[in-house]
């Protein structure tokens, strides 16, 4: 049994790593995690107390940990709007370039950066003038983006069935993107509050529902690192109602959607 104020201790630990700030209300849900976490220290023979006090050098512990503290929750196309206004930017902004820099952070378990190539390759536009590169704090969402395999659920939430014929392979009772599809994916590991961007790379950035996680001074200070890497004229778009003033960043709207670009 864990004390009231270990497990405060651990959300604190969670936070220092991540950022992630538990409110009341999700206070229970990862009360259930934490108690999850102390079945793997009991493996190592730790308790949590011991393990709060030397955390620093139980590197694999503390990957689960944050794994274990994070919310995976997306879907594909999880939303239409943004994926329309690629559609948009292609046609305009974007058209005729033969660099086009995406990034999908915090990209979960892929399905919103699957979302934006399908749409790229739906609007025939030649994989050899775009990169996506897609970022996440958590190692084991990553290794499920990599393998692209996604159980029927998951491709009921979505996917339409032209989708789904063009891109996938079945297996078992799930699907999984085919393999030269997924290699035009850059997965990699990124932790928002410690990794920092190469400045003026992107053309668009999805950091879609993942800053009210954060305390408000925290979120501002990673909008303005992330988009700090855009282009100038690029785009960042931020999950429904996660709404930030910088001053850094024009407030555009395309069919009912707010993003902001780089002016
Ligand atoms: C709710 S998902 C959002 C996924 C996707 N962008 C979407 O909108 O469907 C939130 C993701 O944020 C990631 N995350 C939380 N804290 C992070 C941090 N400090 N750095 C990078 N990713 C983080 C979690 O691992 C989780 O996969």
């Amino acid at each position: 049994m864990t004390s009231k104020s270990e497990d405060q201790k651990t959300l604190f630990l969670i936070e220092k790593l991540t950022g992630i700030d538990f409110s009341e209300s999700e206070k229970f849900q990862i009360e259930k995690r934490i108690k999850e976490f102390e079945m793997l220290l009991r493996a190592s023979d730790l308790t949590l107390s011991q393990y709060l006090d030397t955390y620093e050098i139980h590197k694999e512990l503390t990957e689960a940990l944050i794994n274990l503290a994070t919310n995976n929750e997306t879907a594909f196309f999880r939303d239409k709007k943004p994926f329309e206004l690629i559609g948009h930017l292609l046609e305009n902004k974007l058209s005729g370039c033969k660099n086009i820099r995406f990034l999908s952070l915090p990209a979960s378990t892929g399905q919103e950066a699957y979302s934006l190539l399908f749409t790229l390759l739906n609007s025939k536009v030649d994989s050899k003038y775009f990169q996506i590169d897609a970022k996440d704090i958590d190692t084991n969402a990553l290794e499920k983006a990599k393998r692209g395999n996604y159980n029927r659920f998951e491709m009921m939430r979505g996917i339409s069935d032209k989708d789904k014929e063009r891109y996938f392979s079945t297996e078992g009772s799930g699907s999984v993107v085919k393999e030269d599809l997924r290699k035009l994916i850059n997965f990699s590991q990124y932790n928002l509050l410690e990794d920092k961007l190469i400045k003026d790379q992107y053309d668009v950035i999805f950091l879609r529902n993942v800053l009210f996680y954060f305390k408000e001074d925290l979120r501002k200070e990673i909008l303005s690192q992330v988009a700090g890497s855009l282009k100038r004229g690029g785009v960042i778009i931020l999950g429904n109602g996660e709404k930030v003033m910088t001053p850094n960043l024009k407030e555009e709207y395309y069919n009912g959607l707010i993003y902001y670009s780089r002016p």
